[in-house]
């Protein structure tokens, strides 16, 4: 089974980028392949790495719940499967799967149940996975129990945002999931984290992995639509979550 790295945190606290950035990261030093999991229901993670998808399994999963579109010839489990494989957008280095919109009405159980033996088959073929969750995860746990090895639940540079990160911590406790480690990952940080900042730090039961700087040239990135893994190898934000990931790697 891979390495399961999820990025948790309130909505705009930079889930997307750091999960980008730590997708480089894995890629640029052939920890791969990587598979990389677009979780949230409001998906930008292909739009930040620029990646095109043809498709999203909530439509794969939406679109197969009605058995007219499903060919009379082909057996529906192999013709689920088949779709699926087709949503993997595959890059030098790492797969990218989005998973949309996949909760809605009615029950989607067996074409759940094929989707999460397919995913069991799919898993092992990666030596990492990377997570863009929505903020709490819950999306996940719903879907199949999984083991996440590392979680970072990114967190803005103020104390709502701390205390909101460690009521993040608080609900993936309670969910089904098991976490090796979870840490608090402070983004769009302007300098040392201020000492009010880090008594609300102290209060959590989360140790801090790193702090990344409020990049400018990542804004720009954002702006012109390039995709964050052709940061210069400079790039504040990009050395961050590079040393980051040496730490806590180690
Ligand atoms: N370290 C950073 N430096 C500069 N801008 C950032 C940084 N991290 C995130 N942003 C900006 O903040 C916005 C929200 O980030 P995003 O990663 O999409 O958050 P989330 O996925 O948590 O909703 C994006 O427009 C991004 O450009
Ligand atoms: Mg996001």
């Amino acid at each position: 089974m891979p390495y399961n790295i999820a990025v948790a945190g309130k909505g705009g606290t930079g889930k997307t980028t750091v999960a980008s950035l730590v997708i480089g990261e894995l890629v640029e030093k052939e920890l791969t392949p990587v598979l990389a999991v677009d979780a949230d229901p409001n998906a930008t993670l292909s739009e930040a790495l620029n990646i095109d998808v043809p498709s999203t399994l909530g439509d794969i999963l939406a679109e197969s719940r009605d058995r007219e579109n499903i060919p009379a010839s082909m057996d529906k489990r192999r013709h689920i499967e088949f779709q699926i494989s087709t949503a993997l957008a595959e890059n030098s280095g790492f797969d990218l799967m989005v998973m949309g919109r996949t909760e809605g009405p009615g029950c989607y159980c067996s074409v759940n149940d094929i989707l999460r033996s397919y995913m069991d088959e799919l898993m092992p073929n990666y030596e990492y996975a990377v997570l863009d969750n929505e903020a709490g995860m819950e999306h996940i746990s719903r879907r199949t129990t999984r083991d996440i090895d590392l979680l970072l639940i990114v967190s803005d540079e103020n104390p709502i945002g701390v205390r909101s990160a460690g009521r993040i911590h608080e609900l993936v406790k309670d969910l089904e999931i098991n976490v090796g480690s979870t840490y608090l990952v402070l983004n769009r940080a302007r300098g040392d984290v201020h000492p009010r900042l880090q008594e609300e730090i102290d209060k959590l039961d989360l140790d801090l992995a790193g702090t990344i700087p409020d990049d400018k040239v990542l804004v720009d990135y954002n702006l012109e639509q390039r995709s964050l893994l052709d940061l210069p190898q400079d790039s504040q934000a990009r050395k961050a979550v590079a040393e980051m990931m040496d730490e806590l790697m180690a």
